[in-house]
């Protein structure tokens, strides 16, 4: 019989108050972006900001997020609710290149394991990791709409696709 494990509900994650700061130019591209969408629909910018916040940032964080929160005046938690439903935001440091493993059905099925066990072996860490040197940060993600082309991977804005081992070498070989 599985033993039972508690749960404490009543731990609260906190967040600061801290708002990010950002050149005249950066708050003049978000203000472009803004200019894409009817005045009354702000938020749908939402997605555009968050890429801008994450270049600037080099991930989603609590400051960024009060910004745009501000910014679009939502609250804190519409600007999250987004931010932690995407996988191509980071809520964390990661590595300088971000490989994202496609684990969905048909990659899974054409061989990701496999994949996903070389990559990390060659890496030296578990999928979720960064490498020491902050190089590499390998992570597992649902489908990247790649399907025919399994088993893939995204780094950075880059697919990669019918992956083998030998090209996955290759691949990472020529990233510096
Ligand atoms: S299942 Fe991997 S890209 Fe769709």
């Amino acid at each position: 019989m599985a033993s039972a494990v508690a749960t404490d509900f009543t731990n609260k994650v906190l967040f600061s108050d801290e708002v990010a700061e950002f050149s005249p130019e950066v708050v003049k591209e978000m203000e472009s972006h803004l200019t894409k969408y009817p005045p009354e629909r702000k938020r749908s910018a939402l997605i555009p900001l968050l890429f801008v916040i994450q270049r600037e940032r080099g991930y989603v964080d609590n400051p960024g997020v009060n910004f745009l929160a501000k910014f679009l005046g939502l609250e804190v938690t519409d600007v999250w609710e987004t931010a932690t439903f995407y996988s191509m935001f980071n809520l964390r440091k990661i590595g300088k290149h971000h490989i994202q493993i496609c684990k969905t059905l048909s990659c899974k099925i054409m061989g990701e394991p496999g994949i996903t066990d070389h990559i990390c072996h060659k890496l030296g860490i578990h999928p979720g990791e960064t490498t020491e040197d902050g190089k590499f940060t390998v992570s597992l993600v649902e489908c990247l709409g790649s399907c025919g082309t399994a088993p893939m991977m995204q780094i950075g804005f880059d697919y990669y696709e019918n992956l083998t081992p030998e090209k996955c070498d290759e691949i990472l070989d020529k990233l510096d």
